[in-house]
């Protein structure tokens, strides 16, 4: 992982901007044989009660689309937590001061985004990312558009 901000200039953010933003990160091992049970201690403790996994590649239907609804800024009123397991992907998220920090992600990180911060999420040149996805309720997971309001 490596975060910055957009705005010029593009001063890199630490691990301790991002916990003051209530952005959770965590590196990992994308090996299943040691990921798993840090990942279940981690889904206890915090609530996670479903998971998935998605794929997305350059041979993706409806690639273009989708990437363009991701990449409205939206929030979410659950937390939207990533485990990336290959690939790699580039979340934006607003801080306090409504400045876009640029978290780029790649295989081993796992990121929460707390629940009514704005972001959206792109793929990097790579067009390659697998994560997995949790939930805590996943009926009620569900973007909300800030352009919408
Ligand atoms: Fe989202």
């Amino acid at each position: 992982m490596h975060a910055y901000f957009l705005d010029e200039p593009q001063t890199a953010i630490g691990g301790a901007k991002l916990n003051e933003e209530g952005i959770f990160y965590v590196h990992m091992s994308t090996d299943r044989a040691v990921y798993a049970e840090p990942l279940a201690a981690l889904c206890a403790e915090r609530g996670y009660i479903s998971q998935d996994q998605v794929h997305l590649s350059a041979t993706t239907p409806n690639l273009e689309p989708l990437l363009d609804k991701f990449f409205s800024e939206h929030l979410h009123t659950d937390e939207e937590i990533r485990f990336v397991l290959e690939g790699e992907g580039i979340f934006d998220l607003r801080d306090k001061d409504d400045r876009w920090m640029r978290v780029h992600v790649v295989p081993g990180d796992l990121i929460i985004v707390p629940p009514h911060k704005y972001h959206r999420f792109a793929l990097t040149d790579a067009r390659l990312i697998t994560c997995k996805r949790l939930f805590q309720n996943q009926d009620g997971w569900a973007a909300i558009n800030r352009n919408a309001a």
